[in-house]
């Protein structure tokens, strides 16, 4: 059945279309590491839906309004306006991106020693607060761990798991509770507002900030008016404004549902919290009225904003969504379930039996993606989140093997889907002779980004 976009293109990008010969010598030239791939050498790009969507002709006309004043600019009161009538903070301040948001807001909030509750922090979240020398703890609810399962809400926080904490031995440790709408780092699960409610009351009672990392905070919105019964007649719109209503303050990055290149927020209910967050802001992005964008990004992202929460618009993305979902099942390839709005989440350890962890399955299945039809990904296993010794070898495996086709908004179409499902399917039929890999090198930190790695049959033949 045909999904039909809700827009037509007016601008087009050509594909880069490589022969099998080319994608092999553009990987081994990138250390068999999708982050080190030339996007020239490449033809569908899911490694993320950061930055990566494509404008409207009514975001490049709001740009070409922007108004670059140092302090404050136009911009700034156009961007301002809408963030205010989504959120309803009184303190509102743009920041360049998501991790620059998150750096001020918890500088301002965390003291050394200090725990973060989270249902799972992003990544660079959970660095933030390490890096405050605070520790972040994830307390996803119990169906997240079963991959199949259909429950609605596999985002949700674990309530007893927090209740428990909030009143155990480390209770007054207890810095804020963040919950990520939706739980990327889960396989980008919903969060149920009836879930977020009860987070509310209890960091209310407990006198403990509660945040929300609100990256999707329209695909939430969306799912909770499909799956929650009490919001199936309620519009996104005010299903995202219910979500922030529950919150003291949140950090959204505006490079996914802003649908725009570069661009986030923060915002909060407290005059003295926001004076602290104001001076690093000023320090370390720019002036309250800028914070790191420009005037023209600032006009972009509040048009983007209005256009994420059009229904037809989140309908098109879920429908797209569940459509690549459905084709990867069908090609017998197991995906965490059920699928979300933006990305779909291979169960590259169940495909790909016959390579144990300390191979990396779902790191092999993303380098398979891009040398059978140069579609590119990022594992979301044991190289990104196992535990290595100093000779690189695996001691503690992720508990899944996992490979996430992050889906940009509104760039790919039905038939860039059926071509991705066409290569999976050859992949799956074909999957014993699907290499594991080695690592070559790894730094410390940030392995999955920087580490270069070999296939191990072509070590095995070089000895
Ligand atoms: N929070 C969540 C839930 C995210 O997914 C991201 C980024 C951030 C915060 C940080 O925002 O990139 O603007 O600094 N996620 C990207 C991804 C990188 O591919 O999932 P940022």
């Amino acid at each position: 059945m045909p999904i039909m976009e809700p827009y037509r293109i007016k601008v087009v990008e050509p594909i880069p279309l490589l022969t099998h010969t080319e994608r092999q010598l553009a990987m081994a030239q990138a250390g068999y590491n999708p982050f080190n791939l030339r996007a020239q050498d490449v033809t569908i790009d899911l490694l993320s839906d950061s930055g990566t969507g494509a404008v409207s002709a009514a975001q490049q006309a709001a740009a070409a309004t922007g108004d670059e004043s140092y302090a404050g600019a136009r911009s700034f009161f156009r961007f301002h306006a809408v963030v205010s009538e989504l959120t309803s903070f009184p303190h509102i301040y743009p920041a360049h991106q998501g991790r620059a948001a998150e750096r001020i807001l918890f500088t301002a909030l965390l003291r050394p020693g200090q725990i973060t509750l989270s249902n799972t922090h992003f990544d660079t979240t959970r660095a933030n607060v390490e890096l405050l020398h605070c520790q972040p703890r994830d307390l996803p609810c119990p169906e997240a761990s079963d991959l199949d399962s259909h429950a609605p809400f596999k985002g949700n926080i674990d309530l007893t798991a927090l209740r428990d904490t909030l009143t155990g031995p480390d209770a007054n440790r207890i810095g804020f509770v963040i919950m990520t709408i939706t739980n990327n780092g889960g396989g980008g699960q919903p969060v149920s507002i009836s879930n977020l409610e009860a987070t509310s009351a209890l960091c209310r009672c407990h006198r403990v900030p509660f945040l929300l990392d609100a990256a999707r905070f329209a695909e939430n919105a969306w799912l909770v008016t499909q799956r929650e019964p009490r919001y199936y007649d309620t519009s996104p719109t005010e299903v995202a404004q219910y979500a922030f209503g529950l919150v003291d303050a949140c950090v959204v990055s505006l490079k996914k549902d802003g649908i725009s290149p570069m661009g986030a927020f923060l915002a909060m209910h407290d005059a003295e919290l926001a004076t602290r967050c104001e001076l690093i802001l000023t320090a370390t992005e720019g002036f309250r009225t800028y914070g790191g964008l420009a005037g023209h990004q600032l006009d972009q992202l509040a048009q983007g904003l209005r256009e994420v929460l059009e229904p037809d618009y989140l309908r098109h993305r879920a429908e797209s969504a569940a459509y690549l979902a459905q084709l990867t099942t069908d090609s017998d390839i197991d995906i965490v379930q059920p699928p979300g709005l933006h990305a779909i989440y291979l169960n590259a350890g169940r495909l790909l039996p016959h390579l144990p962890p300390a191979q990396f399955p779902g790191h092999a299945l993303a380098c398979q993606l891009y040398l059978e039809g140069g579609i590119r990904c990022a594992e979301l296993g044991s190289l990104y989140l196992g535990t290595l010794d100093k000779d690189n070898q695996l001691l503690i495996p992720a508990p899944y093997e996992l490979v996430r086709l992050a889906l940009p908004r509104r760039v790919y179409t039905q038939s860039h889907y059926e071509y991705v499902a066409q290569v999976l399917t050859g992949i799956a039929k074909d999957s014993k002779n699907v290499p594991g890999y080695r690592i070559v090198h790894s730094p410390p930190l940030l392995r999955h980004f920087n580490s270069t790695m070999e296939p191990v049959h072509t070590s095995l033949r070089r000895m």
